[in-house]
Protein backbone atom coordinates (compact mmCIF):
# COMPACT_ATOMS: atom_id res chain seq x y z
CA UNK A 1 0.00 0.00 0.00
CA UNK A 2 0.83 3.85 -0.67
CA UNK A 3 0.19 5.49 2.74
CA UNK A 4 0.49 9.05 3.49
CA UNK A 5 0.97 10.48 7.19
CA UNK A 6 -0.26 13.68 7.69
CA UNK A 7 2.17 15.34 10.10
CA UNK A 8 3.55 18.59 10.29
CA UNK A 9 6.74 17.23 11.93
CA UNK A 10 8.45 13.88 10.80
CA UNK A 11 10.26 14.22 13.85
CA UNK A 12 7.99 13.42 16.59
CA UNK A 13 7.51 10.00 18.42
CA UNK A 14 4.10 9.41 16.77
CA UNK A 15 4.92 10.22 13.14
CA UNK A 16 8.57 8.14 13.27
CA UNK A 17 6.89 5.25 14.83
CA UNK A 18 4.15 5.04 12.50
CA UNK A 19 6.96 5.27 9.23
CA UNK A 20 8.67 2.73 10.83
CA UNK A 21 5.70 -0.19 11.36
CA UNK A 22 4.42 1.26 7.70
CA UNK A 23 7.62 0.14 6.78
CA UNK A 24 8.36 -2.68 8.51
CA UNK A 25 5.34 -4.34 6.73
CA UNK A 26 6.31 -3.83 3.45
CA UNK A 27 3.93 -0.19 2.31
CA UNK A 28 5.94 2.57 0.38
CA UNK A 29 5.27 5.81 3.47
CA UNK A 30 5.56 9.03 3.38
CA UNK A 31 5.40 12.37 5.51
CA UNK A 32 3.48 15.18 4.15
CA UNK A 33 2.99 18.27 6.07
CA UNK A 34 -0.69 18.99 6.19
CA UNK A 35 -0.25 22.55 5.08
CA UNK A 36 1.91 22.21 2.34
CA UNK A 37 -0.86 20.02 0.27
CA UNK A 38 -3.05 23.12 -1.79
CA UNK A 39 -6.35 22.22 -2.27
CA UNK A 40 -7.49 22.92 -6.10
CA UNK A 41 -11.52 22.72 -6.51
CA UNK A 42 -13.36 22.38 -9.72
CA UNK A 43 -10.09 22.51 -11.85
CA UNK A 44 -10.21 18.85 -13.21
CA UNK A 45 -12.48 15.65 -12.82
CA UNK A 46 -10.27 12.64 -13.04
CA UNK A 47 -9.86 10.88 -9.49
CA UNK A 48 -6.71 11.82 -7.59
CA UNK A 49 -6.47 15.24 -8.62
CA UNK A 50 -7.50 18.31 -6.31
CA UNK A 51 -4.70 17.57 -4.12
CA UNK A 52 -1.17 18.88 -4.33
CA UNK A 53 1.86 18.98 -2.62
CA UNK A 54 4.06 22.00 -2.55
CA UNK A 55 7.69 21.50 -1.85
CA UNK A 56 8.83 24.39 0.13
CA UNK A 57 10.95 26.57 -1.92
CA UNK A 58 14.26 26.41 0.94
CA UNK A 59 17.20 28.45 0.72
CA UNK A 60 15.92 30.24 -2.45
CA UNK A 61 15.26 33.13 -0.68
CA UNK A 62 12.51 33.77 -3.32
CA UNK A 63 8.78 34.61 -2.48
CA UNK A 64 6.07 32.16 -3.02
CA UNK A 65 4.39 34.27 -5.96
CA UNK A 66 7.60 34.16 -7.79
CA UNK A 67 8.45 31.10 -8.06
CA UNK A 68 7.85 29.16 -11.34
CA UNK A 69 9.44 25.99 -10.43
CA UNK A 70 7.57 25.80 -7.02
CA UNK A 71 7.45 21.41 -7.59
CA UNK A 72 4.49 19.78 -7.53
CA UNK A 73 3.32 16.52 -7.39
CA UNK A 74 0.12 14.43 -6.46
CA UNK A 75 0.57 12.14 -3.68
CA UNK A 76 -0.91 8.96 -5.15
CA UNK A 77 -2.04 7.25 -1.81
CA UNK A 78 -4.42 4.65 -0.58
CA UNK A 79 -4.69 5.52 2.64
CA UNK A 80 -3.89 8.13 4.87
CA UNK A 81 -3.53 8.80 8.89
CA UNK A 82 -3.94 12.25 9.65
CA UNK A 83 -2.46 12.83 12.49
CA UNK A 84 -3.83 17.07 12.61
CA UNK A 85 -2.63 19.77 15.42
CA UNK A 86 -5.50 21.30 17.33
CA UNK A 87 -4.06 24.46 16.01
CA UNK A 88 -4.37 23.63 12.33
CA UNK A 89 -8.02 21.91 12.36
CA UNK A 90 -10.17 23.90 9.98
CA UNK A 91 -7.74 23.02 7.05
CA UNK A 92 -6.66 19.71 8.23
CA UNK A 93 -10.47 19.28 7.99
CA UNK A 94 -10.13 20.37 4.23
CA UNK A 95 -7.77 18.32 3.29
CA UNK A 96 -9.03 15.07 5.20
CA UNK A 97 -12.24 15.92 2.74
CA UNK A 98 -10.09 16.30 -0.08
CA UNK A 99 -8.36 12.52 0.19
CA UNK A 100 -11.98 11.41 1.38
CA UNK A 101 -13.57 12.65 -1.69
CA UNK A 102 -11.10 10.38 -3.51
CA UNK A 103 -11.77 7.35 -1.83
CA UNK A 104 -8.95 7.27 -0.06
CA UNK A 105 -8.69 5.20 2.89
CA UNK A 106 -8.05 7.30 5.99
CA UNK A 107 -7.56 6.52 10.29
CA UNK A 108 -10.01 9.06 11.43
CA UNK A 109 -12.71 10.49 9.08
CA UNK A 110 -12.98 14.29 8.66
CA UNK A 111 -16.51 14.33 10.37
CA UNK A 112 -15.21 12.18 13.22
CA UNK A 113 -12.06 14.64 13.52
CA UNK A 114 -14.47 17.63 13.86
CA UNK A 115 -16.84 16.05 16.41
CA UNK A 116 -14.19 14.99 18.45
CA UNK A 117 -12.26 17.99 18.74
CA UNK A 118 -15.40 20.10 20.23
CA UNK A 119 -15.38 18.59 23.57
CA UNK A 120 -19.24 20.46 24.03
CA UNK A 121 -20.60 18.40 20.52
CA UNK A 122 -18.97 15.08 21.18
CA UNK A 123 -20.50 15.03 24.86
CA UNK A 124 -23.82 15.49 23.34
CA UNK A 125 -23.01 12.67 20.58
CA UNK A 126 -21.79 10.42 23.82
CA UNK A 127 -25.36 11.12 25.61
CA UNK A 128 -27.36 10.73 22.86
CA UNK A 129 -25.67 7.41 22.11
CA UNK A 130 -26.63 6.44 25.42
CA UNK A 131 -23.25 6.67 27.08
CA UNK A 132 -22.09 7.54 30.71
CA UNK A 133 -20.59 10.62 30.88
CA UNK A 134 -19.46 13.60 33.59
CA UNK A 135 -22.86 15.92 34.34
CA UNK A 136 -21.91 18.81 32.22
CA UNK A 137 -23.24 22.64 31.47
CA UNK A 138 -22.84 25.39 29.06
CA UNK A 139 -23.20 29.05 29.44
CA UNK A 140 -23.23 31.87 28.19
CA UNK A 141 -24.88 34.65 30.31
CA UNK A 142 -23.28 34.77 33.66
CA UNK A 143 -26.67 35.25 35.13
CA UNK A 144 -26.97 31.23 34.24
CA UNK A 145 -24.11 30.43 36.53
CA UNK A 146 -26.30 29.18 39.52
CA UNK A 147 -28.78 26.96 37.33
CA UNK A 148 -25.41 25.14 35.75
CA UNK A 149 -23.88 25.14 39.48
CA UNK A 150 -27.57 23.29 40.32
CA UNK A 151 -27.29 21.41 37.44
CA UNK A 152 -23.80 19.75 37.91
CA UNK A 153 -23.75 19.87 41.61
CA UNK A 154 -21.62 22.50 43.97
CA UNK A 155 -18.15 23.66 43.46
CA UNK A 156 -15.33 22.57 43.21
CA UNK A 157 -16.36 22.04 39.48
CA UNK A 158 -14.14 21.53 36.41
CA UNK A 159 -14.39 24.33 33.62
CA UNK A 160 -13.12 23.20 30.58
CA UNK A 161 -12.46 24.89 27.31
CA UNK A 162 -14.66 23.64 24.81
CA UNK A 163 -11.60 23.17 22.06
CA UNK A 164 -8.56 22.52 24.74
CA UNK A 165 -6.19 19.84 24.76
CA UNK A 166 -3.25 17.95 26.74
CA UNK A 167 -4.70 19.15 29.70
CA UNK A 168 -4.32 23.02 28.54
CA UNK A 169 -7.73 25.13 29.26
CA UNK A 170 -9.08 22.16 31.86
CA UNK A 171 -9.16 24.78 34.96
CA UNK A 172 -10.38 23.41 38.94
CA UNK A 173 -12.46 26.32 40.26
CA UNK A 174 -12.83 25.09 43.87
CA UNK A 175 -15.31 28.23 44.88
CA UNK A 176 -18.87 30.48 43.40
CA UNK A 177 -16.42 33.21 42.75
CA UNK A 178 -13.63 31.41 41.35
CA UNK A 179 -15.90 29.98 38.56
CA UNK A 180 -18.06 33.24 37.97
CA UNK A 181 -14.29 34.87 37.90
CA UNK A 182 -13.03 31.73 35.19
CA UNK A 183 -16.08 31.96 33.38
CA UNK A 184 -16.12 35.45 33.01
CA UNK A 185 -12.36 35.56 31.84
CA UNK A 186 -12.73 33.19 28.82
CA UNK A 187 -16.05 34.89 28.04
CA UNK A 188 -13.66 38.57 27.80
CA UNK A 189 -11.15 36.44 25.26
CA UNK A 190 -14.22 35.09 23.66
CA UNK A 191 -13.36 31.22 24.55
CA UNK A 192 -16.60 29.07 25.48
CA UNK A 193 -15.97 26.78 27.53
CA UNK A 194 -17.84 24.33 29.72
CA UNK A 195 -19.05 23.41 33.69
CA UNK A 196 -18.31 19.79 34.67
CA UNK A 197 -18.85 18.17 37.93
CA UNK A 198 -15.95 17.39 39.33
CA UNK A 199 -15.07 13.69 39.73
CA UNK A 200 -13.19 13.87 43.12
CA UNK A 201 -13.35 10.32 43.89
CA UNK A 202 -11.05 9.53 40.93
CA UNK A 203 -7.95 11.35 42.86
CA UNK A 204 -6.17 12.71 39.64
CA UNK A 205 -6.38 9.05 37.86
CA UNK A 206 -8.07 8.31 34.49
CA UNK A 207 -7.69 5.59 31.65
CA UNK A 208 -6.49 5.93 28.32
CA UNK A 209 -7.39 3.80 25.65
CA UNK A 210 -6.53 3.41 22.06
CA UNK A 211 -9.20 1.56 20.11
CA UNK A 212 -8.32 0.42 16.49
CA UNK A 213 -11.11 -0.77 14.63
CA UNK A 214 -13.48 -2.73 16.48
CA UNK A 215 -10.40 -3.45 19.05
CA UNK A 216 -8.97 -2.04 22.22
CA UNK A 217 -5.56 -2.68 21.21
CA UNK A 218 -3.87 -0.88 24.52
CA UNK A 219 -4.41 0.74 27.61
CA UNK A 220 -3.33 2.66 30.56
CA UNK A 221 -3.67 4.70 33.69
CA UNK A 222 -2.52 7.40 34.09
CA UNK A 223 -1.97 9.22 37.08
CA UNK A 224 -1.62 13.22 37.85
CA UNK A 225 1.47 14.12 40.20
CA UNK A 226 1.13 15.41 43.17
CA UNK A 227 -1.08 18.99 43.55
CA UNK A 228 -2.53 18.31 39.76
CA UNK A 229 -5.81 16.73 38.93
CA UNK A 230 -5.48 16.64 35.29
CA UNK A 231 -3.69 13.15 34.35
CA UNK A 232 -2.83 14.12 31.15
CA UNK A 233 1.47 13.16 30.89
CA UNK A 234 1.73 16.73 29.08
CA UNK A 235 0.90 17.83 32.87
CA UNK A 236 3.50 15.08 34.28
CA UNK A 237 1.05 12.58 35.26
CA UNK A 238 2.93 8.62 34.97
CA UNK A 239 1.10 5.67 32.94
CA UNK A 240 0.42 2.42 34.21
CA UNK A 241 -0.57 -0.53 31.69
CA UNK A 242 -3.77 -1.84 32.66
CA UNK A 243 -6.07 -4.78 31.48
CA UNK A 244 -9.66 -2.89 31.01
CA UNK A 245 -12.76 -4.71 32.52
CA UNK A 246 -15.42 -5.65 29.69
CA UNK A 247 -17.26 -2.78 30.80
CA UNK A 248 -14.75 -0.09 30.53
CA UNK A 249 -13.67 -1.75 27.25
CA UNK A 250 -17.05 -1.78 25.79
CA UNK A 251 -17.47 2.00 26.46
CA UNK A 252 -14.66 2.96 24.96
CA UNK A 253 -15.73 0.97 21.52
CA UNK A 254 -19.14 2.27 22.02
CA UNK A 255 -17.78 6.27 22.18
CA UNK A 256 -15.02 5.95 19.46
CA UNK A 257 -18.29 4.15 16.95
CA UNK A 258 -20.73 7.09 18.35
CA UNK A 259 -18.38 9.71 16.15
CA UNK A 260 -16.92 7.10 13.67
CA UNK A 261 -13.82 7.62 14.62
CA UNK A 262 -11.78 4.30 13.59
CA UNK A 263 -8.43 5.50 15.56
CA UNK A 264 -8.57 6.68 18.78
CA UNK A 265 -7.94 7.75 22.37
CA UNK A 266 -10.59 7.54 24.24
CA UNK A 267 -10.42 9.06 27.84
CA UNK A 268 -12.29 7.65 30.89
CA UNK A 269 -12.46 8.54 34.39
CA UNK A 270 -13.73 6.29 37.41
CA UNK A 271 -16.55 7.63 39.63
CA UNK A 272 -18.71 6.52 42.36
CA UNK A 273 -21.46 5.56 39.04
CA UNK A 274 -19.30 3.58 37.42
CA UNK A 275 -16.93 4.75 34.23
CA UNK A 276 -17.67 7.57 32.24
CA UNK A 277 -16.19 9.05 29.09
CA UNK A 278 -14.37 12.23 29.25
CA UNK A 279 -13.42 12.89 25.83
CA UNK A 280 -12.52 11.42 22.58
CA UNK A 281 -9.03 12.43 20.79
CA UNK A 282 -8.65 11.79 17.06
CA UNK A 283 -4.68 12.00 17.12
CA UNK A 284 -3.85 10.27 20.11
CA UNK A 285 0.00 10.14 20.69
CA UNK A 286 1.76 7.08 20.67
CA UNK A 287 4.66 7.41 22.46
CA UNK A 288 3.23 7.43 26.25
CA UNK A 289 0.92 4.80 25.94
CA UNK A 290 3.78 2.53 23.49
CA UNK A 291 6.30 2.89 26.38
CA UNK A 292 3.73 2.28 29.11
CA UNK A 293 2.36 -0.52 27.60
CA UNK A 294 4.97 -2.30 25.11
CA UNK A 295 2.06 -2.40 22.87
CA UNK A 296 2.71 -1.84 19.34
CA UNK A 297 -0.17 0.88 18.67
CA UNK A 298 1.44 2.18 14.94
CA UNK A 299 1.78 -1.27 13.81
CA UNK A 300 -2.08 -2.06 14.85
CA UNK A 301 -2.98 1.16 13.02
CA UNK A 302 -1.11 -0.05 9.96
CA UNK A 303 -2.65 -3.28 10.40
CA UNK A 304 -6.02 -1.94 10.36
CA UNK A 305 -5.27 0.17 7.53
CA UNK A 306 -4.41 -3.48 5.78
CA UNK A 307 -7.90 -5.07 6.65
CA UNK A 308 -9.71 -1.65 5.27
CA UNK A 309 -7.57 -1.92 1.88
CA UNK A 310 -8.13 -5.72 1.42
CA UNK A 311 -12.03 -5.07 2.27
CA UNK A 312 -12.52 -1.76 -0.41
CA UNK A 313 -10.18 -3.78 -3.06
CA UNK A 314 -12.38 -6.97 -2.29
CA UNK A 315 -16.12 -4.56 -2.64
CA UNK A 316 -14.40 -3.09 -6.08
N1 LIG B 1 -14.78 16.22 35.35
C1 LIG B 1 -13.55 15.89 35.73
N2 LIG B 1 -13.32 15.48 37.01
C2 LIG B 1 -12.05 15.14 37.39
N3 LIG B 1 -10.98 15.20 36.61
C3 LIG B 1 -11.16 15.61 35.33
C4 LIG B 1 -12.44 15.97 34.84
N4 LIG B 1 -12.31 16.33 33.56
C5 LIG B 1 -11.02 16.22 33.24
N5 LIG B 1 -10.30 15.78 34.31
C6 LIG B 1 -8.85 15.52 34.33
O1 LIG B 1 -8.25 16.45 33.44
C7 LIG B 1 -7.61 15.76 32.33
C8 LIG B 1 -7.81 16.54 31.03
O2 LIG B 1 -9.18 16.60 30.70
P1 LIG B 1 -9.73 16.25 29.26
O3 LIG B 1 -11.19 16.44 29.29
O4 LIG B 1 -9.26 14.90 28.85
O5 LIG B 1 -9.09 17.40 28.35
P2 LIG B 1 -7.75 17.43 27.43
O6 LIG B 1 -8.25 17.46 26.04
O7 LIG B 1 -7.06 18.69 27.78
O8 LIG B 1 -6.94 16.20 27.71
C9 LIG B 1 -8.25 14.39 32.31
O9 LIG B 1 -7.35 13.46 31.75
C10 LIG B 1 -8.53 14.13 33.79
O10 LIG B 1 -7.38 13.65 34.45
MG1 LIG C 1 -7.66 14.21 27.53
Amino acid sequence: MKIGILSRNNNLYSTRRLVEAARVRGHEVRVIDTLAIAIEIGVADEPDMGIKVIESPRRQGRRWGMLPDATTFLPQVDAIIPRIGASITYYGLTVVRQFEANGVLTTAASQAIAQSRDKLQSLQIMHRAGLPVPKTAVIVKPEALYSAIQAVGPPPVVVKLIQGTQGRGVILARNWQTTAAVLEKLRAYNKQALVQEYVSEAEGRDIRIIVVGDRCVAAMMRVAPDGEFRANLHRGGTAVPITLDSETEQLALAAARAHGLSVGGIDIIESERGPLLLEVNSSPGIEGIETATGKDVAGEIIHFLERQNKRKRGAD
